[in-house]
């Protein structure tokens, strides 16, 4: 049988193909397909394409990696797999594969080669910068669209050239700036946006510097977050050039410094109870920081009067985009799981103990991270506002982010979980794991026992859901 690999990058394509290799795993019993879009990267990143690192017996020609770094900047589908049919030979029985020129195999490998090589060159002498000031001074911006992903091989090129300047150059699918010291990567311009002259400038300015700059987005958020009368009396304003060319740590400390400041979801909280009245409010609610980096609040979804409450984390990259909770990778584990309990997903309340995505950026990527405590009690008033609304029988916890906040602080899923109990919010309280969690899992079957277990608390609170 044929197994679906998909693959981001050469780093990663060289891990499965080790793996593979070392396993005797022939081509016809693999497929690998390119990650094209965000979303597919993303899934593929989730669901991990569990590698682990396996020092493969047989030693690989040098030359053959020289090839193949080449080759995986092609935009040609089928590279993967001629690929690894290529290694998969060369480490056989014909080792002296790539001196045979006629080799189809071998040719079409070298043409993207070429292919790759001549793009690259096109790069280095067509990109035309354009000059741009921001904060930091003097900055030369470009953007070009490569036939390629070649902008990783071309960039140390630049790093050379233009040593002692500031440079970025934006393509469609990449990002990267120079800060004279090293090269950074961020996300690219869609086509269809290709900024023309003035344009780039004005991109540069509203977007890109501020990624490639953290330092700049926290102050920002900070100014947004604070009263501008505190503001204006921080001493830490009148010294902020200075702060910026420091440590993150000095910016880190003054963030907490106007975290004491945040007012929490409480300020923002109307009089009413009314499930729609809860949302709306809650799509304004500025009590933390969190949501100056995120899209919208993605506030619960459900009936009210719902009998069983979920409780997950936070909002998804998915979720984020789409304004509805679980909608992404865990949301179709939590799916699953449901649908195998015998629970119709829409007669259950599914909401996040913190209601903003909280992410870093990982190259295209905005990666999850755990919310900051200071968060779970910022969000908490929206959570104690939703159990009033919806008056739940019996609420499950999804992970422990959401036990800690329903139950409290020393809760331990792996020890409290699948017990009822009683909190404050609901007579009948239940912790299971987090269908995030299950992606992760370790194996596959690892991966079945947590989903089995999921299965069988949902199944558990609906019962109780019923009986109470
Ligand atoms: N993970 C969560 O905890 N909640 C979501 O809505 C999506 C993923
Ligand atoms: Fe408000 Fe919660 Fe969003 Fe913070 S995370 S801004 S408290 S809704």
């Amino acid at each position: 049988m044929t197994e679906l690999f998909t693959i981001v990058d050469f780093d990663d394509w060289r891990a499965q193909a080790r793996e593979l290799l070392a396993a005797g795993r022939p081509p016809s019993e693999v497929d690998f397909r390119a990650a094209r879009d965000r979303q597919q990267r993303l899934l593929a990143a989730s669901e991990g394409n569990t590698t682990t690192a396996v020092k493969s017996a047989t030693r690989v020609p040098p030359a053959f990696i020289e090839l193949a770094k080449h080759v995986a900047c092609h935009r040609d589908d089928d590279r993967w797999n001629d690929l690894y049919s290529v290694l998969w030979r060369l480490t056989h029985d014909e080792p002296r594969l790539l001196d045979v020129a006629t080799d189809a195999e071998v040719h079409r490998l070298r043409r993207r080669e070429k292919q790759v090589t001549r793009d690259a060159h096109k790069m280095k002498a067509f990109v035309r910068f354009r000059k741009v000031q921001d904060a930091d001074g003097e900055l030369f911006v470009a953007w070009h669209r490569p036939d390629h992903d070649t902008l990783r091989m071309v960039a140390p090129f630049f790093a050379r050239r233009f040593k002692g300047m500031r440079w970025s150059v934006l393509t469609p699918y990449e990002s990267v700036v120079w800060d004279m010291r090293e090269l950074k990567y961020g996300p690219g311009v869609p086509a269809d946006q290709a900024p023309l002259d003035d344009a780039l400038e004005e991109l540069w300015k509203t977007y890109y510097g501020s990624i490639f700059n953290p330092a700049r987005i926290k102050l920002d958020m900070m100014r947004r977050e604070m009263p501008a009368r505190h503001w204006r009396t921080l001493p830490e304003t009148r010294i902020i050039p200075e702060l910026l060319a420091e440590a993150p740590r000095r910016v880190e400390s003054m963030i907490q410094y106007a975290a004491r400041g945040e007012r929490g979801a409480a300020a923002y909280l109307p009089e009413t109870r009314e499930l729609r009245a809860l949302a709306a409010a809650a799509a304004a609610c500025r009590g933390c920081d969190l949501h100056a980096r995120a899209t919208q609040t993605v506030f619960g979804r459900g009936p009210i009067g719902a009998k069983l409450m979920l409780i997950g984390e936070q909002p998804g990259d998915q979720e984020d985009l789409a304004g509805e909770p679980f909608v992404g990778p865990a949301g179709e584990v939590l799916g699953e799981a449901l649908a195998a309990a015998g629970i119709a997903r829409d007669e259950v309340y599914v909401t996040n103990a913190v209601k903003h995505f909280h992410w870093e950026p990982r190259g295209e990527r905005r990666l999850h991270k755990k919310p900051p405590a200071r968060a779970m009690a910022s969000c908490r008033p929206w959570i104690e506002a939703e159990f009033e609304a919806v008056a739940p029988r019996v609420v499950v916890c999804l992970g422990s982010t959401a036990a800690q906040v329903v139950v409290g602080r020393d809760t331990r899923l792996t020890r409290d979980r699948g017990v009822f109990r009683t909190t404050k919010f609901c007579e009948r309280t239940l912790l299971t794991w987090h269908p995030s969690a299950i992606l992760r899992a370790p194996d596959r079957a690892a991966a079945a026992m947590m989903q089995a277990e999921l299965i069988r608390h949902l199944r558990l609170a609906a019962q109780e859901a019923v009986a109470a």
